[in-house]
């Protein structure tokens, strides 16, 4: 074997090892949530509003941070395909439907319940570290995609039909979870190996936000 070919054997090996971490702390994140039959109607609202609060205006933002710090043509082309499907069919827009028809508006204590939390996300894409900050969007799109039955559900207990968000993101990031994980293997190559705090630093502080969101405090 040439040593480009083990080169891409190793990166395809870390890519599957690094996705079997996060299956991991999604299946773990999906098994710690309560049973919505079990919330009361102001406990649902309260994790419908603190999921707006987090993804209505922070998903593309951070998106665009995983952007600025690849250093491969092959990730920027696969995070910008993802950035132009955001913007052109206005997600933001459609989560703000969703949630306005099951009557979750976020408030201002909702917003304060996840920003400590949220702010410490924030800074973490901020540093721009290419490999740690696509793992985090991997984990991002995976849990969101598996994430959705979930919130449908609640959204349902609260009186809606307005199931257009949960319904397309049930099936893009399906996609773009793919397309994240071919977009690591590139950056992945251009990288030194990193530890596996490092790696999975921003996996951790994301896990801890979206456990705020289920839960207020
Ligand atoms: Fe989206």
């Amino acid at each position: 074997m040439s040593s480009a070919a083990v080169a891409v054997a190793s990166n395809a090996s870390t890519t599957a090892s690094i996705q079997a971490h996060i299956d991991r702390e999604i299946d773990g994140l999906l098994a710690s949530l309560p049973e919505p039959a079990a919330l009361s109607a102001a406990e649902r609202r309260g994790i419908l509003a603190r999921y707006t609060a987090v993804l209505e205006g922070n998903f593309i933002y951070w998106m665009t941070g995983a952007y600025l710090s690849a250093g491969s043509d092959e990730a920027r082309a696969k995070i910008i395909d993802n950035l132009r499907e955001e913007v052109r069919d206005c997600h933001p827009g459609m989560l703000r439907r969703f949630t306005i028809a099951a009557d979750a508006v976020p408030t201002g204590d909702d917003a304060q319940d996840v920003y400590p939390n949220l702010m410490k996300v924030r800074l973490f894409i901020g540093r721009l570290s290419p490999v740690p900050t696509i793992v985090t969007m991997a984990f991002f799109e995976g849990f969101i995609q598996r994430f959705m039955p979930y919130l449908a559900d609640l959204a349902r207990r609260q009186g809606s039909n307005e199931m257009e968000y949960t319904d397309v993101h049930g099936i893009c990031d399906i996609t773009h979870t793919q397309e994240l994980y071919q977009a690591l293997d590139a950056e992945i190559a251009l990288s030194p190996a990193l530890p596996a705090d490092e790696m999975f630093e921003g996996v951790g502080l994301l896990r801890r936000l979206i456990e705020n969101i289920v839960v207020a405090n």
